[in-house]
C-alpha cells in the first residue's frame, strides 16, 4: 500500500460519510489526497477537512483511477454496482453496507476481534452491521474467556442509524408536537418522536427482521464461531445518536460478575462503566462522539445457567461505521 494513499469517501455527504472525513483527520490517517464522492445532487458542496474544504464530486464508473482506498457508505445498491468496479481498478474498498458482508470471498472485520482477516482480502473488505459491532465489542472478550453459546438481546437503536433524513424526521416531529401541529412522517412507518418501533429493516419468513438476524450471521463470521446463536429484537428509539443493547449471554463455563469484569476491563476499545449504586452505567447521550463503547449493568442472569446479563452502548456512527472503517484502513497500511 502507498504510504500516503489517495483516499476516496463514497457517500461523503451522508451521516456516516461526514464522520469518516472527521475520523480520518482526527486519527491522523496519512491521507495523500482526499476525494469526496456523492450523488449529482451534492456536486459543488464543500466539506471541511484539515482546516480547508474539499469539493464533492459526482460518483461515476470512472471515479476510481489513482485511488488507493475507498470508504463506501452510500447504501447497498451503490456498493453492489460500484465496489467491484473500484476493486477492479486496483483500489481497496472498505464497504459499510450489507452488500458483501456474508460473501465468503470478502472479510468482515472488527479490528479488535479479527484484524488478521484483512490479510486475505481480494479488493473488498466489509464493515459489520452497527448493532452487531457494538455488541461484539463486549461479547467477544467474554466469548474468548468463557465460550459463548448463545445470546438473547434487545437493541435500542438511534435514528442516525437510518441516515441523515431520519435525524431530520425526529427533529421535525418533536418540533411539530411541541407546537401542537399534526405529525408528518416520511422515513419511518410510524411516528418516532415519543415512541419506539419494534421494526428495523424488512421482515423475514421466520418472523425476525433482517437486522435482527445480522447478529447471528455476522457474529459467527467475525468471531469465527459457526455455532453461535442469537435471538434478537431490534428496536428504533427516539435517540439521535448511539445504539445500546441489553444482552443475556449463556456460556460453556460458569461466569462470575468479578471474572467478567476483569475480562472486560482489559478489552480493547471498551470502557467498563458499572457502578449502579452511584447511578453510573452506559447511556447513549454520553457514548455519542466517543470512540470506545461502554459496558455496564453486569449481573448473573437469573434465568440462564452460566448466564451473564450486560448492557452495552456505543456510537454507531463511529464504532458501528466510520471509526471501524478507518481502523480497517489502518490495518491495510500495516500489510
Ligand atoms: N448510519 C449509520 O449509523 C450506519 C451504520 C453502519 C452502516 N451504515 C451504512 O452506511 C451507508 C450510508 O448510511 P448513512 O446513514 O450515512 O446514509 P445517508 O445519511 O442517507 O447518506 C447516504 C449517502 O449516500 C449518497 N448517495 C445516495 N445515492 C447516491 C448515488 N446514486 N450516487 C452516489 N452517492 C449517493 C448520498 O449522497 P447525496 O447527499 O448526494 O444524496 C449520501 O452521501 C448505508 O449503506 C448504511 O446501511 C450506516
Amino acid at each position: 500500500m502507498n504510504k500516503s494513499p489517495h483516499v476516496a469517501v463514497v457517500g461523503a455527504t451522508g451521516a456516516v460519510g461526514i464522520e469518516m472525513i472527521e475520523t480520518l483527520e482526527k486519527r491522523h490517517f496519512p491521507v495523500g489526497k482526499l476525494t469526496l464522492l456523492a450523488s449529482a445532487r451534492s456536486v459543488g458542496k464543500k466539506l471541511p477537512y484539515q482546516g480547508t474544504t474539499v469539493a464533492v464530486q459526482e460518483l461515476t464508473k470512472d471515479s476510481y483511477q489513482g485511488i488507493d482506498i475507498a470508504l463506501f457508505s452510500a447504501g447497498g445498491g451503490i456498493s453492489k454496482e460500484f465496489a467491484p468496479i473500484a476493486a477492479q481498478a486496483g483500489c481497496v474498498v472498505v464497504d459499510n453496507s450489507s452488500a458483501f458482508r456474508m460473501d465468503n470471498s470478502v472479510p468482515l472485520v472488527v479490528p479488535e476481534i479479527n484484524a488478521a482477516d484483512v490479510k486475505w482480502h481480494k479488493g473488498i473488505i466489509a464493515n459489520p452491521n452497527c448493532t452487531t459491532a457494538i455488541t461484539l465489542m463486549a461479547l467477544y472478550p467474554l466469548h474468548a474467556a468463557f465460550g459463548c453459546r448463545r445470546i438473547f438481546a434487545s437493541s435500542y437503536q438511534a435514528v442516525s442509524g437510518t441516515g441523515a433524513k431520519a435525524i431530520e424526521e425526529l427533529k421535525k416531529q418533536v418540533d411539530q408536537i411541541v407546537h401542537g401541529q399534526a405529525v408528518t412522517k416520511e422515513v419511518y412507518p410510524h411516528q418516532i418522536a415519543f415512541n419506539v418501533l419494534p421494526h428495523i429493516d424488512s421482515f423475514l419468513a421466520n418472523g425476525y427482521t433482517k437486522e435482527e438476524m445480522k447478529m447471528e450471521n455476522e457474529g459467527r463470521k467475525i468471531m469465527h464461531h459457526p455455532a453461535f446463536r442469537a435471538s434478537v429484537t431490534c428496536v428504533r428509539v427516539p435517540v439521535y445518536r448511539a445504539h445500546s443493547v441489553a444482552v443475556s449471554a449463556e456460556f460453556d463455563t460458569p461466569v462470575t460478575v468479578e471474572a467478567a469484569r476483569a475480562v472486560l476491563q482489559k478489552a480493547p476499545g471498551l470502557d467498563v462503566v458499572d457502578e449502579p449504586e452511584n447511578k453510573k452505567y452506559p447511556m447513549p447521550l454520553f457514548t455519542s462522539g466517543k470512540y470506545n463503547c461502554e459496558v455496564g449493568r453486569l449481573r448473573k442472569d437469573c434465568a440462564l445457567d452460566n448466564g451473564l446479563c450486560f448492557w452495552v452502548s456505543g456510537d454507531q456512527l463511529l464504532k458501528g461505521a466510520a471509526l471501524n472503517a478507518v481502523q480497517i484502513a489502518e490495518e491495510l497500511m500495516k500489510l
